[in-house]
C-alpha cells in the first residue's frame, strides 16, 4: 500500500536520493534543498513498506503582465524511484498534491512536463489561456490547471519561476 503524506525533516536525505536516482543526476535533488526555504511550498512523499519511493514539490510562481502580478504554484520537481515507476505512484502524488494545493487555497498550478502525462490530471496548454513561460520551451509542454472554475479569471502574462530554478 502507498501512503502519501507531507514531508518532514527526517525525510530530507531519502527525498534527495529519490530525486537523484529518478533524474540520474543531482540537479533536481539540490533544487529541492534550495526550494525548502521558499514559502509557501508543498512537499509530499510517497511511502511503500516504510521506504520513501516518490516525492512531489510545489513552489510559488508569478504570472506577470504590464500592470499586474498574480501568484500561483508550479509543480516541480516530481520523482519516483526507477524501480517503482509505472505503478501509478506518480499519479497518486499529482492527485494528492493538487488536492493539497486546493485545500491551501492555491487554485492555479503550472507544470513543465510531458504533454501525454499531465492532461490526465486536468492540465491544458497555458498558451491557449494567454500565458507563456519565461523559459524557451515548446508551447505544448507548459501547462496549467485551474482547481476552481475561473481561477485564472482572464489573467494573462509571463510566468516566472523562483530564482532557485536558475541553471537546473
Ligand atoms: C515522471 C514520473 C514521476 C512518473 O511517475 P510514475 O510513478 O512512473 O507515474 P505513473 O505510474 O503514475 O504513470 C506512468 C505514466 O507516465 C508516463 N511517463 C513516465 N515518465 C515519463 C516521461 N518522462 N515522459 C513521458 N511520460 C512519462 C509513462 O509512460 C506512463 O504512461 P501511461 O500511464 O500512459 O502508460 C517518473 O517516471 C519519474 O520519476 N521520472 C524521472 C523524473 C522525471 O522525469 N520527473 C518529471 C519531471 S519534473
Amino acid at each position: 500500500m502507498i501512503v502519501i503524506r507531507s514531508e518532514i525533516p527526517e525525510d530530507y536525505a531519502a527525498v534527495y536520493q529519490v530525486n537523484a536516482l529518478a533524474f540520474a543526476r543531482k540537479n533536481e535533488a539540490a533544487l529541492v534543498n534550495r526550494l525548502r526555504a521558499v514559502h509557501p511550498h508543498i512537499s509530499l512523499v510517497a511511502i511503500e513498506d516504510d521506504q520513501i519511493v516518490g516525492h512531489i514539490f510545489f513552489s510559488p510562481v508569478s504570472i506577470e503582465s504590464e500592470d499586474a502580478k498574480f501568484m500561483a504554484l508550479g509543480l516541480a520537481p516530481m520523482a519516483v524511484l526507477p524501480e517503482h515507476q509505472n505503478q501509478g505512484i506518480g499519479s497518486q502524488l499529482v492527485r494528492r498534491g493538487l488536492k493539497e494545493c486546493e485545500e491551501q487555497n492555491h487554485n492555479v498550478v503550472f507544470v513543465l512536463g510531458h504533454p501525454n502525462y499531465y492532461p490526465r490530471f486536468g492540465f491544458t496548454p497555458a498558451k491557449a489561456k494567454g500565458i507563456v513561460c519565461e523559459y524557451p520551451v515548446p508551447d505544448e509542454i507548459f501547462m496549467v490547471v485551474e482547481l476552481k472554475p475561473e481561477a485564472l479569471s482572464g489573467r494573462t502574462g509571463l510566468v516566472k519561476y523562483r530564482p532557485e530554478f536558475a541553471g537546473v
